[in-house]
């Protein structure tokens, strides 16, 4: 397969292009070679590239930044979805794209499944979920990937963040009233392999298997890194008093995954070892 990858130098992109291109031949676009944002930019990058199946990894994924900067939030995680569609239109080309755990309110207290509805929270919630619609409405060849709490080797994330803070204060205060379920970058990368060399259409949520409060995810960050002694004290998300309201839960059930694919997911702390033993 041809296969274009946009946003191939973000955390996601980065691993995609590794465990696509032993297989396939894969070309990578990102800011710099062009603007999601942009009609032309888009309708040229596919025509250029002659690819028969588009990645989509480009987003803006500041949550707490597309509180404050909702134009650029909606005009990449919205209008870019509807540019990249458009520009997919009337070709064999598939189109893979990636939304959030965000797009839920996180009231329920159980997985939740693909068809459930959809009650964003905050801005990038719903640019994600405004983006999920202009999908369905102008591609008819298309993969939705929700997934939540990514990391990995090439980008700000979580991971890094909490060992960085550990090492320079030996003290942290993290949240422990949201749950949800880590993943890492090379587990949701490998997944989409198996999606797109499969004959598959629709949505799909892809996690790491399991689930923890950030809290929880920080002790096993730290656990791993030899860290222990480090204080660490569990906080509700008030207490930090500013940025984008999160969902208390937003933990995706991925079953319609395993039953498609017979494949199933790590669970998150061995996905986690794997991370820092490579990091
Ligand atoms: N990170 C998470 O925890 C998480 C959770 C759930 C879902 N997701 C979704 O998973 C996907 C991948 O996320 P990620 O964390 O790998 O993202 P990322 O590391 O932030 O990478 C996104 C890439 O898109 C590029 N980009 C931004 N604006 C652009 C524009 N106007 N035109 C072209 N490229 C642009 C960025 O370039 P610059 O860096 O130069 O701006 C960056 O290289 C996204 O759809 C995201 O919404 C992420």
């Amino acid at each position: 397969m041809k296969i274009l990858v946009l946003g191939h130098k973000g955390m996601l992109g980065t691993d995609l292009m590794t465990t696509l291109g032993g297989a396939h031949d894969v070309i990578g676009k990102d800011a710099g070679d062009f603007d999601i944002a942009s009609v032309s930019d888009c309708r040229d990058v596919v025509k250029e590239t002659g690819a028969n199946v588009v990645i989509n990894a480009a987003a803006y994924t500041n949550v707490d930044g597309c509180e404050t900067d909702e134009n650029r939030c909606f005009s990449v995680n919205a209008d870019g979805v509807k540019n990249v569609a458009l520009a997919c239109r009337g070709t064999d080309i598939k189109l893979i794209h990636f939304s959030t755990d965000y797009v839920f309110d996180g009231t329920k207290s159980v997985p939740y499944v693909e068809e459930d509805a959809c009650n964003p929270i905050n801005a990038y919630g719903r640019s994600k979920l405004k983006g999920e619609e202009y999908l369905s409405e102008f591609s008819n060849n298309y993969i939705l990937l929700r997934t939540s709490w990514l990391y990995g080797k090439n980008g700000r994330n979580f991971v890094g963040a909490i060992v960085e803070k550990a090492e320079k204060t030996g003290q942290l205060e993290v949240v422990d009233d949201q749950t949800g379920s880590p993943t890492y970058t090379v587990d949701l990368a490998a997944a989409v392999k198996v999606l797109i060399e499969g004959d598959y259409r629709g949505v799909f949520h892809v996690t790491n298997r399991g689930t923890c409060s950030w809290y929880q995810f920080a002790l096993k960050i730290l656990e791993y890194k030899g860290m222990e002694n480090v204080r660490i004290v569990p906080i509700k998300s008030a207490k930090l008093g500013k940025g984008a309201p999160r969902p208390e839960y937003s933990v995706l059930s991925c079953r319609k995954f395993a039953d498609a694919t017979h494949k199933t997911m790590r669970f998150w702390q061995i996905a986690l070892k794997d991370y820092m033993i490579s990091a």
